[in-house]
């Protein structure tokens, strides 16, 4: 299973990829707007750190719109992955991008058909909200599961990013389902590290190990 993480702050994509653990990287406007940068500029900044899939949202919601936006994101680096949202707007722009070989994650997904749309127009990934729905009280990881089922049935290429994780619950539920990625914000990366019991057993080593004679 491939780790994104879901932020557009570049001192968190630092420190993730100190740890070895990111794959790729998903933006969205509202992130970008937390970062206080430059959209482009720090999309750059963002491809220079990570060798992978980044996602780079278009904010138009016509596909003539989304493609000229799309056009330009593609041209900052190879690896830029255009995000589009799941609207009818958005799986024509989908399709053409697909014939130009521009890469698209389809977001904003809440329904299995809404994912087998996306797929069809030919998007790369496919971007389904678990927290989003959690919070709503449906169970955003059913979700998933349907879309890796129908996907699975019909040997669909698109990649299933599970999105809005909010906890490592859900990354492990994903990691079991058999999802592709997981995007996940830092605090989150960090969480799947840590165990409570790793903590005591090593300062129960390292405090039996100041009574070992040292030489
Ligand atoms: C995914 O690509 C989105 O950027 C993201 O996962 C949304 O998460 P949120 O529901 O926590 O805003």
């Amino acid at each position: 299973m491939k780790f994104f993480l879901d932020t557009a702050v570049v001192d968190e994509i630092r420190e993730g990829v100190s740890y070895g653990l990111v794959d790729g990287v998903t933006t969205n406007p509202s992130l970008i707007a937390k970062s206080g940068r430059d959209f482009r500029e720090v999309i750059a900044e963002i491809c220079t750190l990570v060798d992978g899939p980044i996602s780079a949202e278009v904010v138009s919601t016509d596909a003539e719109g989304m493609l000229s936006e799309g056009r330009a994101l593609a041209k900052i680096h190879d690896n830029i992955v255009v995000k589009v949202p799941m609207i009818a707007e958005g799986l024509k722009a989908t399709r053409r991008f697909a014939a130009e070989g521009i890469k698209t994650n389809v977001t904003l997904i809440f329904s299995p058909s809404q994912a087998l749309l996306a797929a069809k127009a030919g998007a790369s990934f496919v971007s389904p909200f678990v927290g989003r729905l959690d919070d709503i009280s449906h169970v955003g990881m059913g979700l998933v599961e349907e879309i890796l089922d129908i996907f699975g049935n019909y040997d669909i290429d698109a990649e299933v990013i599970v999105a809005s994780i909010r906890n490592p619950l859900h990354v492990v539920d994903a990691a079991r389902m058999g999802a592709h990625i997981g995007t996940m914000p830092l605090g989150v990366m960090k969480q799947l590290m840590r165990h409570p019991l790793t903590d005591i057993g090593l300062q129960q080593f390292l405090k039996d190990w100041e009574s070992v004679p040292k030489r």
